[in-house]
């Protein structure tokens, strides 16, 4: 039979009934989700539904990104202009074709001489970044051994990359290390990836063991500092920093989107591994580069945060608070960061004491499986370095009054 003649399969289900059937399931399961209106921020407050609610689900961490001082004085540097089109609103191309302006090069080597590393990179976001290091860096006679729990960005990255991968049981290094032996031998190179602080459970990764371990196999180590930067390390440059294991990092990642309140992420690493990426990485090349201007703003606040020790120690300092009342109150506060998880266990009591948060004033948003493993719904209270010791106690007070 020729191509031409092939018939396909039918479907046994038009796409439109099985989507129809699929939002009625996560329905009935209470995981059904729509884009919630957001309003105005003012400092730790965001408008939801025309009200103002204490807002613990954000990733301004630094409360940077709901401060109007930073961004006047960088507005007025807007004011005044710039040169070589660096607060440009597009840069309307790949870096490698006409996108790549001073003021990236400016960020770059702003950040690889904050790390006293050889080099960084900058990338649209931190999706892109996941999904776009490991496929570049690996090959098919690779092995990739991934934390269970990493972000949903490192497991596409993994799924991207033609190396083999493997997951193993979250923050379990006798489980990694088991792995690490098997495959001794076996594969060109072995990549470790690993959160350094994990999102869902605020715990954080034992990077001073994973050094160990990566040491000792010969592995690479990439860490994820999305919810480590700007929070750990005397200059925020994240939890590697805070253990002195900076330079065991072979390629550390960091995200402007959250604590340091703008958009995109870096990598930093040797040169030779940047040179490598600006010549193969899909989701650097393939894309239109950030606009100046958005760069222009995380210089600004990349270089601001590094001075912002005494927030970062205020910001720990509640989350130790928190944790604390609520454990007392009976609670289960997974983890030790910033991000206080409040796990409940059903998906329907997750999203009944988010409603009544809400009722109370908080904006604190119920987390559910598929992002969390099944039965460990929970509430999330990321916070963060503007809130007052006296907001924690009154949030403390509201959580232990709905368990009596
Ligand atoms: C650990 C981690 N890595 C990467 C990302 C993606 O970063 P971005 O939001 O810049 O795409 C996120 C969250 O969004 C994250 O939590």
């Amino acid at each position: 039979m020729s191509g031409m003649e092939m018939q396909r399969p039918r479907p046994t289900m038009p796409v439109e009934e099985h989507i129809a059937r699929e939002l009625e399931r996560l329905r009935a399961q209470q995981r059904y989700r729509t884009l919630p209106e957001t309003g105005a921020r003012r400092g730790p407050y965001i408008t939801v539904g025309g009200r103002e609610l204490l807002n613990l689900s954000s990733n301004d961490y630094l409360g940077l990104g709901s401060d109007a001082e930073p961004l006047a004085s960088w507005m007025a540097q807007v004011e005044r202009g710039g040169a070589d089109g660096r607060f440009a609103m597009t840069s309307s191309s790949s870096r490698l074709l006409t996108g790549n302006f001073p003021v990236g090069a400016e960020l770059e080597s702003t950040i690889a001489e904050a790390y006293d590393s050889g080099a960084a990179l900058v990338f649209n976001s931190g999706y892109h970044a996941n999904t776009g290091i490991l496929p570049a860096l690996s090959t098919r006679h690779d092995l990739i051994l991934s934390d269970r729990l990493n972000h949903a960005s490192i497991i596409d990255g993994l799924r991207i990359a033609e190396a083999e991968y493997r997951r193993y049981r979250h923050a379990d290094y006798d489980h990694l290390e088991e792995l690490l032996v098997s495959t001794v031998g076996k594969y060109r190179q072995v990549f470790i990836v690993t959160e350094s602080v994990f999102s869902m459970d605020g715990d954080l990764a034992d990077l001073r063991r994973l050094v160990d371990l990566k040491k000792r196999y010969g592995a690479m180590l990439i860490v994820d500092e999305a919810h480590g930067v700007g929070i750990y390390g005397q200059r925020g440059l994240g939890l590697c920093e805070a253990l002195g294991v900076l330079e065991d990092i072979d390629i550390l990642i960091g995200t402007f989107g959250k604590a340091f309140a703008s958009t995109g992420a870096y990598a930093v690493m040797s040169g030779l591994f940047r040179e490598y990426l600006v010549n193969t990485m899909r989701t650097l090349i393939f894309t239109t580069a950030l606009p100046p201007m958005m760069l222009s703003w995380s210089l600004a606040t990349f270089t601001r945060q590094l001075g912002m020790r005494p927030e970062r120690e205020c910001l720990l300092g509640l989350a130790v608070r928190l944790r604390e009342t609520l454990g007392d109150a009976g609670f289960e506060t997974p983890g030790e960061s910033h991000i206080v998880p409040v796990v409940l266990g059903e998906d329907r009591t997750a999203v009944t004491m988010a409603a009544a948060l809400r009722e109370a004033g908080y904006h604190a948003l119920p987390v559910r499986p598929p992002t969390v493993p099944e039965n460990s719904a929970r509430l999330r209270f990321s916070l963060r370095a503007d809130l007052a010791v006296e907001q924690i106690d009154a949030l403390a007070s509201t959580m232990q009054s709905f368990r009596s």
